[in-house]
């Protein structure tokens, strides 16, 4: 046993007092992250800011993560300033010292998101001052990680299904286009490239997985941009595909957003991979609004889904691992009731991630580790 993992699991019997169901189940078994570890993958999750708050959860998050992301931490929005001016990297170094204290991998989300946006781009008043802002950005976030991120979302989400422009590439509205058309992209990624050399840049993107009009068009824009960008010569490593997904196969419910069809996904995955890209999963869940409300019933259909989906994705070599966006439906973005699209008919409370709200596992959980254990070795 390895340093790192002895001291989490000394670590473990400690709060997992605090946590009594998750905390006897894990003794035994292999977690989801060295399931991933044993065939070359890893296996994550993000966290928002509870790791300091919620033993318990902390404990299961420690044992089963083998990676962290910080839910919005470290978003150029919401970073803070300390008094005398400097950037204020508290929030997100809650979520990189817990990763270092348990051996964990860290990844950053996300460099540049047009809905996260820092005020100074937002005001910057010319084509020049909103470059400035945003090498500056990048690079300080790049060289502040530098050597502790494995991967960085360089650029989130910049396409647009509908109000894209001709490239699909966000434009009525969005500053990052309007202030510097599609360089946005290029200059992110460049900068990045020269502030940490070492990490895994990653282009991610969302609604693309399914077989509905607007993802077909997500494919085939995402595909085109980056066509573009490899003949700019863009360091792009990786796509990441979000993955937030939903039951609901045959779909009444979730109208437009379509199945998912595997042969139609694995096509597509093997676009990106042609084109000599590495692949993460970075927002796995699983949103429950197409089932039925019978807990035994709807977690079927959840782990149903993810099973699809990890066998598809899980097959290519260079696809690297798997994060879900949280680990236990105690805090999650669908569960938080902050989201419209995200509520059941039912008003039942919704169950998309591996550990259930007592941090239970469910049977998503054991479709994730069959999948891994299922995968390929790289
Ligand atoms: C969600 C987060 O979970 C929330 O904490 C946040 O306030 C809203 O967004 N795509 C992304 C994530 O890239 O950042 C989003 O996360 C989910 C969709």
């Amino acid at each position: 046993m390895s340093l790192a993992r002895r001291e989490f699991v000394a670590g473990l019997s400690a709060a997992a007092l605090a946590g009594a169901s998750w905390g006897a189940r894990a003794a035994g078994e292999p977690s989801l992250a060295e399931r991933a570890r044993r065939k070359g993958l890893f296996y994550g999750c993000s966290v928002a800011n509870q790791l300091d708050k919620d033993p318990a959860y902390a404990a299961a998050v420690a044992h089963e993560a083998g990676l962290l992301a910080a839910e919005f931490q470290n978003q150029w929005q919401y970073l803070g300033r300390k008094p005398d001016g400097a950037t204020d990297f508290s929030a997100g170094e809650v979520v990189a010292r817990f990763a270092a204290a348990h051996g964990q991998l860290l990844r950053g989300h996300a460099l540049v998101w047009f809905s996260r946006l820092g005020d100074p781009f937002k005001q910057a008043a010319s084509r020049a001052e909103a470059e400035r802002a945003l090498v500056a950005h990048v690079r300080e976030m790049c060289t502040h990680y530098a050597g502790r991120m494995q991967s960085w979302d360089v650029v989130n989400e910049p396409l647009d299904p509908f109000d894209g422009g001709p490239d699909g590439l966000r434009a009525r509205g969005d500053a990052l286009t309007e202030k510097l058309g599609p360089d946005y992209i290029d200059i992110a990624f460049h900068t990045a490239r020269e502030a940490d050399p070492k990490a895994i840049l990653v282009l991610n993107e969302a609604g693309i997985e399914n077989d509905a009009e607007r993802h077909e068009r997500q494919r085939r824009n995402l595909i085109g941009l980056i066509d573009r960008l490899q003949d700019r010569r863009v360091p792009v490593d990786a796509i990441g595909l979000q993955s937030h997904l939903r039951t609901g196969r045959q779909s009444s419910i979730g109208a437009g957003y379509g199945a998912f069809v595997p042969a139609k996904f694995e096509r597509f995955v093997s676009e990106i991979t042609a084109r000599g890209l590495r692949i993460i999963v970075t927002e796995l869940d699983v949103f429950d609004g197409g089932s039925p409300g019978d807990v035994a019933a709807r977690d079927r259909e959840v782990a149903a889904m993810y099973a699809d989906y990890l066998a598809i994705i899980l097959k290519p070599k260079q696809t690297l691992g798997v994060v879900t966006w949280g680990l236990s439906d105690r805090y999650s973005w669908i569960t938080g009731g902050t989201v419209d699209r995200f509520k059941r008919a039912d008003k039942l409370p919704s169950r998309p991630l591996p550990l259930d709200t007592d941090l239970r596992p469910t049977p998503c959980y054991a479709a994730l580790a069959a999948a891994f254990d299922a995968a390929p070795s790289r």
